[in-house]
């Protein structure tokens, strides 16, 4: 059978480049892309868009049955500043947004759902390095509190309803082609922009805070690779750990000056100090590795290697969006 996929959330940072992948394997007409604003020239170029708005149930569904959609992908939400910000807005969504996309599968409208977890569904008291699987865990932001019940739910309808919904904890994401918005990690995107633009960078983090990360490649393949594993390999259905690289501001900004010698990087910690200081340094994911063969590529070398040169082409061809 044909799968149909949506991807809610499409213009966002995984989105961007989520659709395209999933285009190559899926075919162009089989992905349907949906925000609630444009997606990037390249989705909207590529093959349906849908203009959705998460929360209003009525209309997910009409979009899920006009293309006897099979897979959803919900990542539309608030991230850990912005929520922090709009604390009602940050639990509507993101709570609200899943209870309607799990209710689509228990009632069989559609089969499988991926749902993104993150590394703030730990919190103060986890341990901080190489954090297990199955550890203490009491997030204390609103998007981690969120994340955590998230999980709970996906755990609760595997277990009562026989929901097919797979998830992953991302670390930090960190890619050249979407921006991100809102999150604490995300001084690790802004600071290769600002260092191509303009050779400096002012960090809202203190520069030895050491974060999980990982390059946005290796992230569209775990999600993939999780995707199209077959359902008895997936033995958590709450949320996988997923360890990328983890790295502080002044470890990135030393890698960044090896391709541009002149770049300076200052200090000056804002209110995402604080939700960074509760988050690990880094993460364990052996289950992943154990259970569906998980394998990192990226490191930090690498990685900005790779960021260094498409950012660096993009600029030049002035098509990067602010
Ligand atoms: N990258 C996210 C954030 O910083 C964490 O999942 O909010």
């Amino acid at each position: 059978m044909q799968e149909k996929i949506l991807i809610i959330g499409s213009s966002g940072q995984i989105g961007t480049e989520l659709v395209i992948a999933l285009r190559k394997i899926y075919g162009e007409n089989n992905v349907i892309a949906s925000d609630i604003k444009p997606s990037s020239y390249e989705i909207m170029n590529s093959g349906p868009f849908e203009k959705m708005d998460v929360m209003d149930e009525k209309l997910l569904g009409s979009i899920v049955k006009k293309h006897n959609i099979t897979q959803i992908y919900l990542l539309a939400a608030l991230l850990s500043a912005t929520a922090e910000k709009n604390i009602e807005l940050g639990w509507g969504l993101n709570m609200r947004s899943l209870s309607h996309v799990l209710d689509l599968a228990r009632y069989g409208l559609i089969k499988k759902i991926f749902w993104p977890s993150s590394i703030a569904v730990f919190g103060p008291t986890t341990p901080k390095n190489k954090t297990p699987q199955y550890t203490v865990m009491e997030p204390n932001t609103v998007y981690g509190i969120s994340k955590l019940a998230g999980e709970r739910w996906n755990e609760y309808y595997w277990n009562q309803f026989n929901v097919d919904v797979r998830s992953l904890r991302y670390p930090g994401l960190i890619g050249w082609k979407g921006k991100p918005g809102g999150g604490t990690t995300d001084y690790a995107v802004e600071i290769f922009h600002q260092a191509i633009k303009n050779n400096k960078y002012q960090c809202f983090l203190k520069k030895c805070t050491c974060l999980p990360m990982m390059y946005m490649k290796d992230a569209i393949r775990a999600t993939i690779e999780l995707m199209e594993s077959e359902s008895k390999k997936i033995k958590i259905r709450s949320s996988y750990n997923l360890a990328g690289i983890s790295f502080s501001p002044e470890e990135i900004s030393e890698e960044i000056k090896k391709y541009l010698p002149a770049f300076n990087i200052s200090y000056k910690e804002d209110f995402r100090q604080k939700i960074a200081d509760s988050w690990p340094s880094s993460i364990d994911d052996n289950h992943a590795q154990k259970d569906w063969g998980w394998k990192i590529e990226y490191d930090l070398q690498k990685m900005t290697k790779d960021m260094i040169k498409n950012l660096t082409n993009k600029y030049q061809k002035k098509t990067v969006n602010e």
